[in-house]
């Protein structure tokens, strides 16, 4: 499940982030170029943000065997969406955001590794750089120890049994789909991601993805 159905409001395009082009593709066919690559893939499913569907169409159009639904209003709603338009009969799932469009295939296959030795939820990350403060009204309330801190990408793997029931028990926010896992006291599995799987939110992220492929 390919989640695109973001407004990209803090990229400032005026129109779906995920249209957006980089190297002459968009992020959304970047990442069916990655998926195209992974035959453990059965099937793909591009959540569109639901004045976008037929721009999404055309996008994969003619490239891809995908099919397009519209999103929600928040991430999980889109997720839930995907979900719902799954083949019935598969038994695993990939949520991938298609604001990460360089993802190494090889993330794709530490993730899909690990649910095939049994994990039920799964997420590549890597440990955090920067040294991470809990704030609060402008003011430090905590320095957090950075050994045990990574930032989580994706695409995150579960077992779709899991992942549905956890998303019909949902309450509250969340920002990932590990969260609710999390909460479903299901053990988290790690993998190690990749540099290049980093999130184009900002304008300065696209210029980084920009500059990257003229390489
Ligand atoms: O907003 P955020 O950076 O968390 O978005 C991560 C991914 O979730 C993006 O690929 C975005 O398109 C997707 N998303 C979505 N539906 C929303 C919000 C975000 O599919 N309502």
């Amino acid at each position: 499940v390919l989640v695109a159905a973001g407004s990209g409001s803090r990229l400032g395009a005026g129109f779906p982030k995920a249209l957006v082009e980089v190297a002459g593709d968009t992020l959304i066919g970047h990442c069916l170029r990655a998926v195209q690559q992974v035959p453990a893939i059965a099937e793909v499913v591009v959540v569109a943000p639901a004045d976008g569907v037929d721009a999404v169409v055309r996008a994969v159009a003619g490239r891809f065997t995908a099919r397009v639904v519209a999103g929600g209003t928040t991430r999980d709603a889109s997720v839930r969406k995907g979900l719902e338009a799954l083949d019935p009969q598969l038994t695993h799932v990939l949520i991938h955001d298609a604001a990460r469009p360089f993802t190494p295939t090889q993330v794709y296959r530490r993730v899909l590794a690990e649910l095939a030795a049994g994990a039920v939820a799964v997420v590549p990350a890597l440990p955090v750089t920067d040294t991470v403060k809990r704030v609060r009204d402008g003011v430090v309330v905590k320095t957090l120890d950075r050994d045990e801190l990574v930032g989580v990408q994706t695409p995150q793997g579960f077992r779709l049994a899991e992942l549905r029931a956890a998303h019909a028990r949902q309450r509250g926010e969340v920002t990932d789909d590990a969260m609710l896992m999390e909460q479903a006291g299901i053990a988290v599995r790690v993998v190690t991601g990749s540099d290049h799987a980093f999130k184009i939110t900002t304008p300065f992220d696209l210029a980084v993805a920009r500059a990257m492929q003229e390489d």
